[in-house]
């Protein structure tokens, strides 16, 4: 079976990065930015070219990527049978070694394999087997932290292998230690940044913080912070051919690279326990510096400067009478007029009730998910003089 990535030669190889729904163009560009080669975006990912060193690089610099898998073979399977057979005639040893550790994740789309455990489990037979048989060992399963963790994506009868090289998903930064009740991942609060066009010459306020995740992340991006610096492990650490010297080099001139700039990012937040956990979280980044904590009210905010970026991530809700939702809602599009002439605010959320009640029309709309709810990521342009935000009924928020 011809392998698609050959783990002992040097050289470029497909890489493919997973994202969010709706940051596959941010993701794009961070690619390019970092000099991937062949740059080609999908639904929730990007496919791109790189060395063994460029598979290092994005896994500590990428901001706004979920995982880094790298395919390495596609086959066809009209049974379980074959899908034990196909695995087993894969040269699984050019990877994996009879005292790694091992797990492997389906999913499948497809009415021959309809069970994603199922084939999880055949895919496990058909490795170990061939290891039992080659060796007289085989490796371990271990569904924490294996070494390699494997996934089997199968569509009809086309079975796609892919090797994770990022362990633990990159969302999971190491800085938050204290979250509140609806954290957001890391990743999208990355990605608001960028979609907000926030730059780092602006005043960047999040009104209602949580875990101060916006303004931890928006620190990262100003202060060029690889948000994979909190880390100790990645994937491919554990692999045979990790080479730690070029790590290391990869590592440090990431690091050099940090600024020091003065920047303005507030975190505010009305309860004073959730502030705390912002406080906490912006320390572990190493960006108190950076992002100032404020407890108070968002109808209490009187902006210092005259323009600036508003990102707000309101309760959607789902604990509250839909009255209650609306009033706050609306009362957030009073203030924005009132308060926030020459700002940019940009507001997330999962209600259409409550998107409609801010009473401004957004000059951009974006479809997210923040995990399995589905939102609206708006733009309100407030306008300092003649063009005024308006509030006529005609031009409201439509969801
Ligand atoms: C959905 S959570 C924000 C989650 C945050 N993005 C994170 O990553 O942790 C909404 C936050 O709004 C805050 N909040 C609600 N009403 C507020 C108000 N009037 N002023 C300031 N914060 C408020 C809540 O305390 C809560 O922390």
């Amino acid at each position: 079976m011809n392998l698609k990535y050959d783990y002992s030669k040097s050289g470029d190889f497909e890489i493919k990065v997973t994202t969010f729904f709706g940051l596959e163009e941010v993701l794009e560009k961070e690619l390019h930015q970092l000099g991937g080669k062949d740059i080609v975006p999908f639904k929730r990912g990007v496919s791109v070219v790189g060395d063994l060193g460029f598979l290092y690089k994005i896994n500590l610099c990428l901001h706004t990527a979920l995982k880094v898998i790298i395919p390495i073979v596609k086959f066809e399977a009209n049974n379980e049978q074959e899908l034990y057979d196909n695995i087993k005639l894969i040269e699984w040893e050019r990877f994996i070694s009879n005292t790694d550790t091992i797990m492997i994740e389906g999913v499948t789309n497809s009415e021959i394999f309809t069970h994603s455990l199922f084939v999880s489990q055949k895919v496990k037979d058909g490795i170990v087997d061939r290891f039992r048989e080659k060796t007289g060992s085989r490796p371990d399963v271990d569904l924490i932290h294996p070494a390699f963790k494997v996934y089997v994506h199968i569509f009809k009868n086309e079975v796609s292998l892919h090797l994770d090289s990022s362990g633990d998903p990159l969302y999971k930064r190491g800085y938050r230690s204290d979250i509140n009740e609806a954290p957001m991942k890391e990743v999208l609060a990355a990605g608001l940044v960028k979609l907000s066009g926030w730059e780092k010459h602006l005043q960047l306020i999040d009104g209602m913080c949580g875990a101060g995740t916006i303004a931890i992340e928006a620190a990262l991006w100003a202060n060029n912070i690889p948000p994979g610096y909190y880390r100790n492990e990645f994937g491919f650490m554990k692999w045979q051919n990790f080479d730690e010297t070029l790590y290391e080099t990869i590592y440090e001139s990431s690091i050099n690279k940090i600024k020091n700039e003065p920047v303005e990012i507030i975190a505010n937040d009305i309860d004073n326990p959730t502030l705390k956990k912002a406080i906490t979280n912006t320390k572990n980044a190493k960006v108190d510096d950076v992002v100032s904590c404020i407890n108070q009210s968002f109808f209490d905010i009187t902006p210092t400067r005259k323009g600036g970026v508003i990102i707000l991530n309101p309760p959607y809700g789902e604990r509250m009478p839909v009255t209650e939702i609306e009033k706050l809602y609306k009362e957030i599009g009073d203030k924005l007029k009132k308060d926030f002439k020459g700002f940019s605010a940009w507001i997330i959320s999962s209600s259409p009730e409550a998107i409609k009640s801010i009473g401004l029309r957004p000059s951009r709309r974006i479809h997210l998910f923040n995990g399995s709810l589905e939102c609206r990521f708006l733009k309100f342009d407030l306008y300092d003089g003649s063009k005024k935000a308006s509030k006529n009924p005609d031009t409201m928020t439509k969801y």
